[in-house]
């Protein structure tokens, strides 16, 4: 048997073992807050609470570019920072087990691959469905122009009242995402009477507690089962799985579509990888695009924004035939809009690789999380953003810090692992913008609150707390046009 003189000897050289390590660690000459030295609660306690992205950044605001976070976690705010963790070597470190979290049906996707070498062989495989000179052939951009169509006809019933943007800019980006994806050759729109419901399955997930606690804790989560759903939901989609996988079933797709590629003979894809690629990148596209159209809309109808609608309702009448990518204005706005609410404004971590790095002037250990959240390298460098937290759009058209703006820009990411559909993105984003300004000015309904409109983390984007969003639509000759 122990003697409780050997137990109590084990336990003092652990806690001396353990107390050297934390004294000697590289991580020490980073700056952050006392506890992050020693536990990662403090964190997790901002992430279950869906506050994650502005602790970090009031973090960032305190403690500067470079902030330990947690004992093994460094979050950075800086271009080089992003250079290094996000393009080194092409596509940056490699992501984290974070990303397993967002497996679909058991499966990993392009996003969801850790490694280089496996999204690479992904990546090969659909990268050009997403080149803009695909999104811009005919029948995929008439396609989209077409739902902007359908959300102005929407906007003209709405007058006299108001319209919830958060659920009708999700429809259609989730209209544009499945067009993009499946549209059938031959027909006009692929979606059935539960195309809604599917988007708001998908869209509308209440889900963030329990995909945490599961991956915080696996064997308690196992263990709780169903006691934990009385109190956070899992995920669950079960429209979303069953019209994913019987759209792809498919076998006469356009050619500009996701799907038409991923069946191609060549690519040694079954069935679930292809349902399971697809419905990654309809999940990746409805909250990003349908989020960053309704809080630059929002902020555009505020008082204090509305000389910039006018500004972007100007450069739209005076130029009505002008493509859509020809328009600085309202690719200012639209860069702006990004810029200050990115629709994922959170840490993309990744590892840092064998033999270590040196990140913004710190050495660190291999295996240490490394990451930057676009909403604090959008916000930290009061020279290349002067006034960083105002809305202005016209900065985005001064030539002088051209370059140094674009490098600080990472609401799309960056490297080999930004976002793929960032084409598709813009034009969805520009065409329905157009579409809107050019006949409407938008104002806040009255019932709205700013705090409907606060930022609320959840796993990977964010959304406006509310979950609504209401604007009035008036036409513009009800204001006279200007
Ligand atoms: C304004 C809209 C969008 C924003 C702000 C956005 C942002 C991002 C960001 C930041 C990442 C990197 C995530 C990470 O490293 O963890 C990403 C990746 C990705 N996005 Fe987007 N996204 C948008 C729209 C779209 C659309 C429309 C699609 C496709 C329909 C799409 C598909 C993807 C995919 C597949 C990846 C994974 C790329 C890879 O791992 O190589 N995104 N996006």
């Amino acid at each position: 048997m122990l003697s409780p003189l050997l137990i109590f000897v084990a336990v003092l050289l652990l806690a001396v073992h353990s107390l050297r390590q934390l004294l000697s660690s590289p991580l020490n000459k980073i700056p952050g807050p006392w506890h992050a030295k020693f536990t990662t609660l403090v964190l997790k306690w901002h992430e279950f609470r869906t506050n994650r992205t502005r602790y970090v950044h009031h973090l960032h605001l305190k403690y500067g570019r470079a902030v330990r976070i947690a004992p093994n976690e460094v979050i950075f705010a800086s271009a080089a920072a992003v250079k290094e963790i996000y393009c080194s070597g092409g596509s940056g470190y490699d992501k984290t087990e974070f990303y397993d979290m967002f497996k679909v049906y058991g499966k990993r996707t392009m996003f969801t691959t850790l490694n280089k070498d496996d999204h690479a062989k992904r990546k090969r495989i659909l990268a050009d469905r997403y080149a803009n000179t695909n999104v811009v052939r005919p029948q995929s951009l008439d396609g989209i122009a077409d739902r902007a169509g359908n959300f102005v006809k929407t906007c003209f019933q709405s007058v006299g009242g108001s319209l919830d943007l958060y659920v009708r800019l999700h429809s259609y980006a989730f209209d544009c995402v499945t067009h993009h994806l499946f549209h059938p050759n031959g027909t006009d729109s692929l979606l059935n009477s539960k195309d809604e419901e599917i988007m708001r399955e998908v869209t509308f997930d209440d889900s963030l507690q329990n995909r945490l606690f599961q991956y915080y804790w696996p064997t308690a989560h196992k263990l709780m089962g169903k006691v934990l759903y009385l109190f956070a939901k899992p995920r669950e989609t079960p429209l979303a799985d069953d019209f994913v996988l019987d759209t792809c079933a498919l076998t006469d797709t356009a050619p500009f579509t996701l799907l038409n590629r991923l069946q191609g003979p060549n690519y040694n894809l079954d069935a679930l990888d292809v349902a399971a690629e697809c419905l990654d990148h309809m999940a990746a596209g409805i909250d990003t695009t349908g989020d960053a159209l309704c809080f630059l809309m929002w902020e555009l109808s505020q008082p204090r924004s509305i000389h910039y609608q006018r500004e972007l309702q100007r450069e739209l009448l005076t130029n009505a035939g002008a493509s859509f990518d020809k328009l600085p204005y309202l690719d200012a706005v639209v860069m702006e809009g990004l810029r200050c609410f990115p629709p994922i404004p959170m840490s993309l971590p990744r590892y840092v690789p064998a033999g270590g790095r040196t990140i913004d002037g710190f050495f660190l250990p291999p295996g240490t999380t490394v990451s930057c959240q676009a909403l604090s390298v959008h916000k930290m460098d009061g020279t290349v953003f002067p006034e960083p937290d105002a809305f202005r759009p016209e900065r985005w058209l001064e030539p002088k810090g051209d370059a140094e703006r674009k490098r600080l820009f990472f609401a799309f990411a960056n490297g080999g692992r930004g976002c793929v559909g960032k084409h598709l993105a813009l034009a969805e984003m520009k065409l329905l913008l157009r579409a809107v300004y050019s006949r409407f000015t938008t104002l806040p309904d009255a019932s709205m609150t700013a705090a409907d409109m606060d930022m609320s983390d959840q796993l990977i984007s964010s959304r406006p707390a509310g979950q609504r969003c209401l604007l009035r639509f008036d036409p513009l000759e009800a204001v006279g046009g200007d």
